[in-house]
């Protein structure tokens, strides 16, 4: 069984590994978040801060993170508790290393449950339920009632909360079945649907024409570059905030995931490879979807308005509007929405593991014990976010947000500095199809450390005086929940250190 300290679980393909990991990144952020930051931050210009990014905060991050993980797992330790204390020997190493498993565990009881509207969604437009306004409306009265709808269905409405009951369920039984047998299988069928029903979507998509606009006109507002944007610092930090969210980085989902990798399996290529997935699906399919739908449907200077709206509008409100005017709407619908929720649930099985991971490995609990334990509390936990909307946006903020940008910046400086850069080196290099080149040395020791903490700064001078003005009691009830959350996390982690009596 699961948990017996010289057993634990490996990816059974390389394949299956590469497409978990690409699953575990592309995400909502893919098709929602990437064409609305590019959109606000200059178009074309926005891919120049978004590749530096890339190349010297994400690719090392990414790498640094799969090196953690096979490290930690070929040391029977998949969570960073665990890792934490063998890479730097010091008796609070363990617990920076709860923020691997609060940031993980917090994002999911929110996460979880809009990617089940992800799921209702796709049943309403297979079986017609959206609204039908008459599209010769003006754009406003048009899109209303499909707000409305939104609004109504996430108020709770009952049917919203029944399919997040089947959302956690189905997660649960991937979870069940295990690294190979659940997750693993999962991914090889959800990453090649998901990529063809998005070709399908955008092949569809370039063809629309209306008398507002052309989905091709939609490709020239969105790339068309404004590289005056360029001087602008807001650009630079939005383009390194995308890279880092849509590769799933600072959050130990990674981690975990690569500490089930075989302890000489190469990581270089394979990293590579699941993040340049992650690209394609971003890049190009996210980029050909719903913006330029958008466009040719209300044209340019309506789609800047709902560019603006936000991804939430763009995916559950100006989508469902389009399609519901095209033939073969409803299909198209459940399409784009089954395509997010197999996006959603890929990552959702991703963020739940590192808790799972560090129970079956800390406490050598069975799976099925681990799996449990971890869905009956992020049941309880979801209801906050559920029935109280701005605690969702606190826990967003916290630990979606601030503490995945610090736990970053921290893992670097345990990998590379206190652990050692030469032996940290070593490790990402270890059994690589190829070597990392020498360059990445250099970025990894200073570069993306201190990028990192730029934006730590930044994000948080930007933020934190809005984030500690809101004294709404729903902010309040977030806040101290996730309180003890941490602190509950900080005792597990006291009693499995007791437990296992090893050094540090
Ligand atoms: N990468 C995901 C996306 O693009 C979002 C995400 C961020 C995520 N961090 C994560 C998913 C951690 C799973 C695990 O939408």
């Amino acid at each position: 069984m699961a948990g017996t300290p010289k057993f634990r679980e490996q990816w059974s393909t390389k394949l299956g590994l590469i497409l978990a990991i690409a699953g575990n990144a592309v995400g909502l952020g893919n098709f929602l978040r990437f064409p609305t930051q590019a959109a606000e931050n200059g178009g074309g210009a926005f891919m120049i801060p978004y590749m530096i990014a890339m190349l010297l905060i994400a690719i090392p991050l990414m790498w640094t993170e799969w090196a953690i993980g096979r490290y930690g797992g070929a040391k029977g330790h998949g969570a960073t508790p665990g890792i934490f204390k063998f890479l730097w020997k010091n008796p609070i190493s363990k617990y920076i290393g709860v923020l691997g498993l609060f940031v993980p565990f917090v994002v999911l009881c929110y996460y979880i449950y809009i990617e089940s509207w992800t799921l209702g969604y796709a049943i309403f437009s297979l079986f017609g339920v959206l609204p039908h306004p008459d599209p010769s409306l003006p754009q406003n009265q048009y899109l209303k009632p499909f707000a409305d709808f939104l609004s109504w269905y996430t108020k709770p409405s009952f049917v919203a909360y029944l399919f997040f009951l089947i959302t956690i369920a189905f997660n649960a039984f991937i979870l069940y079945k295990g690294v190979s047998g659940g997750i693993e299988k999962f991914a090889k069928v959800a990453i090649p649907t998901l990529f063809i029903l998005a070709a399908v979507l955008m092949i569809r998509v370039i063809l629309i024409e209306t008398p507002n606009g052309t989905a091709v006109q939609g490709l020239d507002f969105l790339w068309h570059p404004d590289f005056s944007q360029l001087l602008n610092p807001q650009v630079w930090l939005a383009a390194a905030g995308q890279v880092f969210f849509t590769l799933s980085l600072g959050f130990g989902a990674i981690i975990t995931y690569a500490s089930y990798i075989k302890e000489d399996d190469d990581i270089v290529a394979s990293g590579l490879s699941s993040a340049s997935l992650n690209e394609l699906a971003e890049v190009i399919l996210g980029g050909s979807i719903a913006i330029p739908a958008a466009v040719a449907f209300f044209g340019v200077m309506n789609a800047q308005n709902v560019a603006e709206s936000g991804a939430f509008n763009l995916a559950f409100v100006s989508l469902p509007a389009i399609f519901s005017n095209l033939t073969g709407g409803g299909i198209l619908g459940f399409f784009w929405f089954f395509l997010l929720f197999f996006a959603g649930a890929t990552s959702s099985v991703a963020i739940s593991m590192p808790v799972i991971t560090f129970l079956q490995d800390e406490f050598k609990l069975s799976r099925t014990v681990a799996v449990t334990a971890t869905v009956i509390f992020t049941f309880l936990v979801a209801q906050i976010p559920i029935f109280l909307p701005k605690a969702l946006d606190e826990m967003d903020f916290w630990a979606g947000t601030f503490f995945v940008v610090l736990f970053a910046l921290l893992e670097v400086v345990v990998f590379f500095w206190l652990f050692e850069s030469k032996k940290a080196w070593e490790e990402i290099n270890r059994g690589g199809l190829f070597r990392v080149p020498r360059f990445y040395y250099y970025v990894l020791k200073f570069v993306t450390p201190v990028a990192l903490f730029i934006i730590l700064i930044a994000w948080s001078v930007e933020m934190f005086p809005k984030v500690l003005s809101t004294t709404s009691m729903e902010a309040w009830i977030a806040r101290l929940v996730m309180i003890f959350i941490l602190l509950l996390l900080f005792f597990m982690v006291y009693l499995a250190n007791k437990r296992n009596g090893e050094t540090a």
